[in-house]
C-alpha cells in the first residue's frame, strides 16, 4: 500500500542524511590506485596537507590487479569516493576512463588525478605542474629563458612537456635512447630532439624522466653536458642520491634535486583541485624527507 506521509518522511530523512554526507562535516574518502602501491607516500602527504587546514580526511592506498583498473575505479566512485590519485601503471587507463579531461591531461595523454564532480568523472594531470613548482618554488630557480634538456620519451616525459613550455624556456630538447620515440614526441610538441649519447653541452637545466634510476642504471650522458648545467633534476627519488644525480655530482654540477619535491607538489595540485585549499609544499617536503631518512 502507498503511504504518502511515510514516503515523504523517508525522502526527507534521505535528503538530510545526504546533506550531512555531502557537506564539510563529512570525512571525505580519497585513494591512490597503483600496482605496486605499498611504497606510496601519498597518504602521509595528503594527511600532512589536511593537517594544515585542520581537515579530517580518509586517504587510503589501493592495490589494483593489473587487469581491473576500470572496474576498481568505477566501484570506488559509485560507492562514494570523491577523489583518486593514479600511479604506475594505470595513468593511461585513467585517461581513458575519465568523462572530462583538463587541458593538461589531454596534453599529457595521461591522468594522475580523478575527481567525481557534478555527476562526472574529471581527469587531470598534475605531474607537470608538480615538476615546475618543485623547481621554481622549492629551488627558487626560474625556467624562463633557459635551455632545457629532457631525458626520456616515455609517459613521464610526455606528462611534463606542456607545463615546461608554459614557463617560456629558451628551448626544450628531448633526448632518448630510442631515436624514433624522441622524434615522435618532439614532433608532437614542436620541440627539438637528439640521441641520448649524442648530446651537445649547452643546456642550463637537465631533467631525467627516464626510468633508468629506478633500475639503478647510469645514463650515457657525457660529463661535459652535466658539468655545464646549472641544475640537474631527477624525477626519481630515494633516500640517497639517485645514480643519475651521483653522475651529475661527479661531473661537477652543484645544484641537484630528486623527485621528492615534485611528488609533494603534484599531490598539492590534486589536493587543491579536490578541496580548494593550496597547501604549503616546502614544510611537507621536509617532513617526508625526514620520515624517509628515518625509515
Ligand atoms: P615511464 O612511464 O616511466 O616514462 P616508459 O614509458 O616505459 O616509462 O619510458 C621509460 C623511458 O626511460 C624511455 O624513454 C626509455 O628509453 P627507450 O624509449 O629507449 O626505451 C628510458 N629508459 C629506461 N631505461 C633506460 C636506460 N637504462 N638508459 C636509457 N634510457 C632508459
Amino acid at each position: 500500500m502507498y503511504d504518502k506521509d511515510g514516503f515523504l518522511l523517508f525522502v526527507s530523512v534521505g535528503w538530510i542524511i545526504g546533506t550531512i554526507f555531502t557537506h564539510e562535516g563529512r570525512r571525505k574518502v580519497f585513494v591512490v590506485f597503483g600496482n605496486p602501491i605499498a611504497h606510496s607516500r601519498s597518504p602521509q602527504i595528503h594527511q600532512a596537507f589536511a593537517a594544515q587546514e585542520r581537515r579530517k580526511l580518509i586517504y587510503e592506498r589501493c592495490l589494483v590487479p593489473f587487469d581491473e583498473f576500470a572496474k576498481t575505479a568505477r566501484d570506488f566512485f559509485v560507492t562514494g569516493g570523491i577523489g583518486a590519485n593514479v600511479t604506475v601503471p594505470f595513468k593511461h587507463e585513467a585517461f581513458e576512463l575519465a568523462d572530462i579531461l583538463t587541458a593538461r591531461a589531454q596534453a599529457a595523454k595521461a591522468v594522475n588525478t580523478l575527481f567525481w564532480r557534478d555527476g562526472h568523472l574529471l581527469g587531470d594531470n598534475t605531474d607537470g605542474i608538480g615538476l615546475v613548482r618543485a623547481i621554481e618554488e622549492l629551488m627558487s630557480f626560474s625556467l624562463h629563458d633557459k635551455h632545457i634538456l629532457l631525458l626520456g620519451a616515455g609517459g613521464a616525459a610526455c606528462g611534463v612537456i606542456q607545463p615546461l613550455l608554459q614557463q617560456q624556456p629558451a628551448s626544450l630538447t628531448i633526448a632518448n635512447r630510442s631515436v624514433d620515440k624522441a622524434q615522435a614526441l618532439a614532433q608532437a610538441h614542436q620541440v627539438n630532439w637528439c640521441k641520448l649519447n649524442q648530446i651537445e653541452p649547452h643546456y642550463d637545466v637537465i631533467i631525467n624522466a627516464t626510468s633508468g634510476s629506478l633500475h639503478g642504471q647510469e645514463l650515457p650522458v657525457p660529463s661535459a653536458v652535466l658539468a655545464r648545467a646549472q641544475l640537474v633534476f631527477d624525477m626519481m627519488y630515494a633516500r640517497k642520491l639517485t645514480p643519475f644525480l651521483l653522475q651529475a655530482q661527479a661531473a661537477g654540477c652543484s645544484q641537484l634535486a630528486d623527485g621528492l619535491g615534485m611528488l609533494v607538489a603534484q599531490a598539492a595540485a590534486s589536493y587543491e583541485l579536490w578541496h580548494g585549499f593550496r597547501p604549503d609544499i616546502r614544510s611537507v617536503t621536509s617532513q617526508i624527507r625526514v620520515e624517509m631518512e628515518q625509515a
